[in-house]
This record gives structure tokens, sequence and C-alpha cells, in this order.
């Protein structure tokens, strides 16, 4: 079989990231010779302790906390769990979290779900209100994963430092895509897989004096926290991204929303909060979503859509619908995010891309429910 050989243009960049060069030579080392167990106290141990403690204080450095403050773990969800599990008492989180804080507040059982705003944003005062006197846990995430809105996590830490509550944010689409504002937030989540590090690697923030409950027992590692072999490379890798220069201006994802626009009748951006500048996420009218990312991954172009296939199903996002859209408006929609890799022609190859699959599935596929 002959397969046509498609130039390939990735933006998906809020589902995973490519490793940055830099990152990988940086880690190589730790991979090769460099192989100590960073608890051993031999050379070969202390020189693998010192990898670790220097990419902690890179880490530290990044977020603007302290080196003690920063605990290793495997990635996201973990550290997300981490943080729903060390709430004794009532949980308040938004409706439209990641599955990491959502599934796990639901295990934790003791749970208020706060619904956003149509633009996509979790107000303070939303949160507040749903605050009680046996709240001891707030989880709010500061930039949603598939809108790219940006939630006020000053303003709602210091709501729910005001009723006593631990303030928790999943950061892990706002690190290294906007400054990150500690001075109301008790634990704060990020992932390597986000920000040109490999898989399997993140960190939780721990203001000091925050207790953190364990999800796994062994040793002493990670400030008794995080018990488990700490993973050199890995933890080199996030401290190496974490000092990565990274240029954020928003003009390509502009040029990209725009040029959708203008081209493309029967269009609206989801969720026109403030927003990163790396996303948008775009509804198109008549058009079934699968349908239309299966035609731009045909034409080279990567990107996701607002539907997830889960048990054979394909169901509607829960962020989508959590904004107030209809399932079919979920279904109609796609979520583009740019990285340090896309260029203005590829944003312009796209939009001609986009408006050639919307016409045609249109044209084949024409759908009687006004969405
Ligand atoms: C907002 C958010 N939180 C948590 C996660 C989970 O992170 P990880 O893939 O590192 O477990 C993701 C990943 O998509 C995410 O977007």
């Amino acid at each position: 079989m002959v397969r046509a050989c498609v130039e390939r243009f990735y933006f998906d960049h809020n589902a995973t990231t490519p490793v940055a060069p830099e990152v990988i030579e940086t880690m190589t080392p730790y991979l090769r010779g460099q192989f100590g167990n960073a608890s051993s106290i031999h050379q070969e141990g202390q020189a693998a302790k010192q990898a670790l403690e220097r990419a902690r204080r890179q880490v530290a450095d990044f977020l603007g906390c302290s080196p003690k403050e920063v605990v290793f773990t495997s990635g996201g969800t973990e550290a997300d769990n981490l943080a729903v599990f060390s709430s004794p008492g009532h949980i308040v989180t938004s409706a439209i979290e990641h599955p990491a804080i959502l599934a796990a507040a639901k295990a934790h059982g003791n749970v208020t779900f706060v619904a956003p705003g149509r633009d996509g944003a979790v107000s303070a005062d939303s949160i507040e209100a749903a605050i009680r006197p046996d709240t001891t846990l707030v989880s709010v995430m500061h930039v949603n994963n598939e809108l790219g809105t940006v939630n006020d996590i000053e303003a709602i830490g210091a709501a729910s430092r005001s009723h006593g509550a631990m303030f928790h944010s999943d950061g892990v689409q706002a690190a290294g895509k906007l400054s990150i504002p500690l001075r109301h937030v008790d634990l704060y989540s990020i992932s390597g897989h986000k920000l040109n590090a490999p898989k399997g690697i993140g960190a939780l923030y721990v203001r000091q004096g925050v207790p953190v409950m364990p999800r796994q027992f062994g040793g002493r590692h990670e400030h008794g926290v995080r018990a488990g072999t700490e993973s050199v490379p890995l933890a080199v890798a996030l401290g190496a991204a974490c000092a990565l220069d990274r240029e954020n201006s928003g003009a390509l994802r502009d040029e990209l929303e725009a040029g959708i626009l203008a081209q493309v009748p029967n269009v609206t951006v989801n969720g026109r909060g403030p927003r990163v500048p790396n996303t948008t996420n775009i509804r198109f009218e008549n058009v079934e979503g699968e349908a239309m990312l299966i035609a731009l991954d045909l034409r080279g172009f990567a990107v996701s859509s607002g539907a997830a296939c889960s048990s054979g199903a394909v169901e509607p996002s829960h962020v989508l619908t959590g904004i107030g859209l209809s399932k079919e408006q979920a279904k109609a929609s796609i979520r583009f995010s740019l990285g340090a890799g896309n260029t203005r022609e590829q944003v312009q190859r796209l939009v001609e891309a986009v408006a050639a699959s919307a016409a045609h599935l249109r044209r084949i596929a024409p759908r009687v429910a006004h969405v």
C-alpha cells in the first residue's frame, strides 16, 4: 500500500508538548553514566542528590518559592490527588476542573462542585458562597485546559483562606504561559509534559507548614510526602524545562482565531473570559467536531475536539457543557493550542484547512439541529 506522506503541524500543545532539545541534553547524562540513587551515601549517590536538589531549586525559582516547598511527583494527576486527599473535611471545587481533580474529589466524597460563568471563569464570589464551616480545602484550576480561561487565583485564594480553608490550584495549564502568583496559594500543581519536559514528572508546591497527607508509603523521600526512589533524570528534565526562555505573545493565536472567524461562516469562540495566549476553542455550527478533527488530521494538523471517546461512545466535554453549551454545541467544538514550534505560515495553512474542511463537512452532512 502506498501511503501519502503529509507534512505534520502540531496544534495540540495543551494535550502535551515536544521535549525541548536543551531538556534532553541536560537529562541525558543521568540516563547514561550518572545513574546513582539520590539516597545513597557514596559518590554516585551524592552526585545524584546534587542534581536532584539543583532541579528542585530551578522549579522553586520558576514558581517563586523555597526549594523546601517543592515535592516532585509523577505528574499533574498525582500532584492534584495529593492536594485533594490532604483535605480532612469538605472540599469546594469547580465543575470544570480536570478529571484529576473531579474524580479525586468524587472519591473523597465530601465535595461541592461550583458552576463557572458562561465566559469560562470561576468567580471568587461563587466559590466563597459554597464554603461551609467544615470546608478545609478549596481547589480551583489556574487555567482551564480546554478553554484556556484564566481564574483569578489571588481573589479565590484570599476568599478561601479568610474562611480558614487551604487553597489548591491546578496550575498544569498555566505554568510556562503566565506568571504564578502564589501569595494566597497553599498548594499548586504543575506537570512536566505540558512544559517541554517528558511525561512522568510533575511537582506540587506545598507552602511551608501546610499539612499534606501522603498517598503512598515507604521511604522518607520528598520531605516524607511522597515515598519512592526519585527519578533523577526526570526531575533534572523538569528543572531544565522550568529554566527555558518562553515566548508568550499570543499573536499567532489571535491570527488563527481572526482568520477562522473571517473565513468560516457561523463560528463562535467558546469561553471569552481572560485567556492564556496559546489557546482558542471554537464552535462550528453544523459540523461534528470529531469529523473536523479527523479531516484536519488527514490534512496534517493535530488538534483536539470538545468531545472524548468514553466506553465506545462520544461524550461531550464536561467543560463545554459546564459553561452552558448544549451537547451538540460541545460536540461541534475544536480546541487549537499553540506552542513554540508553530509559525505564521502554519497558522495560515491551518486557517485554509479549517475553512475547506468546514465547507466540505457541511456539504456532505448537513445537520438539521441548530447548535
Ligand atoms: C489542567 C490539567 N490538570 C491535570 C492534568 C494531568 O496532568 P498529567 O498528565 O501530568 O497527569 C492535565 C493534563 O491534561 C491538565 O490539563
